[in-house]
């Protein structure tokens, strides 16, 4: 945990934010893998965590916004567990290092909350995402389980998008070190990247490097050649001379912050001309969206930045033709890139999405778009200090999607389509960076992992 100065200051400055009733945060609980007693790793619920710390399952909080009160609820634990699970600390020591003094058992939570639905006072939580939590909330607040997620707070929500979209220094020093892990993720791929490696074997052992090095990877490995699939989690192919092999792929720290890279590599070690072509390209956009954040930009704009870019780089490799500012207007670069630049990242690694992507990527000024691709921006609004984003551009030659486009005759005037076809053995390229938003513009969060086409040449040449 941090320490609890930073867990108090952050419920303080979340009950300016509510006007009225209590807050009901529930912890999550351990979930069953294959039988009851086989159970996943356990991972906290992020807001519970962001606001009070206790990284164990089977706890609860609330907060009082009229009267100023906070509570733990959690049973202690009894011999039976301790001879499993041994000595643990009780309830209220937890409590006491997030800096809470009121603590109850589960069957308390029952009765505070009781008493608080009979005084007709309104009861704030969040939108849960499993089903556990969905059937404690209807049992506590006596709702129909169909209404649970409907009935989630706006308020709290705004609210805690407000606080946490902000990091903190501890927050940055934690998403550093997931970077640094990410680092030693991504170089190993690189140097593991030869021709007859199947997949999988990378991808184990960069799954490994996460746990060894911090916790859980923060999302399921993305390493493919054939990552025209973008969220591609087939791990089966034996890498050949000629491809390219994409790597999306971040880690957990124990305090459960997370990185989120992307780096794709010429298997065998070096870019051919037309690789290079499309490898450049990306990361030109890449590096242009970098240099042009700062606050007061809409994240928006810097999506378009990258798509001219992309268009640039495709025309001369003759892909694409025309004005580059009609192309990216009449949206046919989202043949190729058909995702939005980046997302928010904190503990979550889609920070806060449970939430709603609109009230963590938009803004009362910055509406989503109903467009093909550009609909998919998780994060379009105005870029503050604090922000900590991705900025993952890509290049992807999606046969389906070419087809379609072609047959419908879309952006005949900005698309060669004739050489397009050459490329639908191609995959794909992303390359992806966290960026902290500061003060004056942007920082590049952790040791710099290889990038430039030299730089990934000479990384694959070096031993394991
Ligand atoms: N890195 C995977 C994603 O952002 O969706
Ligand atoms: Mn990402």
């Amino acid at each position: 945990m941090f320490k609890k100065e930073v867990y108090t200051d952050r419920r303080n400055r979340l009950k300016k934010e509510v006007g009225s009733g209590i807050a009901f945060f529930p912890g999550n609980v351990e979930a069953a893998f294959n039988y009851p007693a086989n159970q996943y790793h356990f991972r906290q619920d992020s807001h519970f965590l962001y606001f009070f710390g206790i990284d164990l399952p089977g706890f609860a909080a609330v907060i009082d916004f009229d009267n100023g009160k906070e509570y733990i609820f959690g049973n202690d634990f009894d011999i039976d567990d301790i001879i499993w699970m041994g000595p643990q600390p009780k309830v209220a020591e937890l409590a006491a290092q997030a800096g809470i003094t009121e603590t109850g058992t589960l069957a308390e939570l029952v009765n505070l909350m009781d008493k608080v639905l009979s005084e007709g006072r309104k009861v704030h939580y969040l939108p849960p995402y499993r089903g556990e939590t969905d059937i404690q909330i209807a049992d506590l607040l006596h709702i129909n389980i169909a209404d649970v997620r409907k009935q989630a707070s706006s308020e709290l929500i705004r609210a805690v998008v407000k606080l946490k979209e902000v990091k903190d220094e501890y927050e940055i020093a934690e998403i550093e070190k997931a970077v640094d892990i990410a680092y030693k993720m991504h170089t190993t791929a690189m140097k593991m990247a030869k021709p007859g490696v199947v997949e999988q074997e990378i991808a184990g052992t960069i799954e490994g490097i996460s746990l060894a090095l911090g916790g859980p990877v923060s999302f399921p490995i993305i390493l493919s050649m054939d990552v025209q699939t973008l969220h591609n989690h087939y791990h089966g192919n034996v890498l050949e001379e000629g491809r390219m092999m994409v790597t999306d792929a971040g880690a957990e720290t124990q305090m459960h912050y997370a990185s989120d890279i992307t780096r794709t590599v010429p298997v065998g070690g070096k870019f051919s001309q037309r690789q290079a072509g499309i490898y450049q390209t990306v990361l030109n956009a890449n590096v242009n969206a970098i240099e042009a954040i700062k606050p007061g930009v809409k994240y928006r704009d810097i999506h378009f930045l990258a798509a001219k870019t992309i268009v640039n780089g495709l025309k001369e490799i003759g892909l694409m033709k025309g004005d580059t500012d009609a192309a990216v207007k009449s949206g046919a670069h989202t043949l190729f890139m058909p995702h939005g630049l980046g997302h928010m990242m904190g503990m979550d690694v889609h920070d806060m999405e449970g939430l709603g992507e609109d009230y963590v990527g938009y803004d009362e000024h910055t509406e989503r778009s109903k467009e093909f691709g550009t609909a998919y921006l998780r994060l379009a609004k105005e870029l503050k200090p604090g922000f900590v984003l991705t900025v993952e551009p890509g290049i992807y030659f999606i046969p389906e999607l070419i087809d379609q486009f072609r047959t419908e005759g879309r952006f005949a005037d900005f698309i060669n389509y004739d050489l397009v076809e050459t490329y639908k053995d191609f995959g794909g390229v992303r390359i992806e960076d966290d960026i902290l938003v500061t003060e004056t513009g942007y920082k590049v969060l952790g040791k710099p992992i290889p990038k430039t086409i030299e730089e990934v040449e000479k990384t694959m040449a070096e031993p394991l």
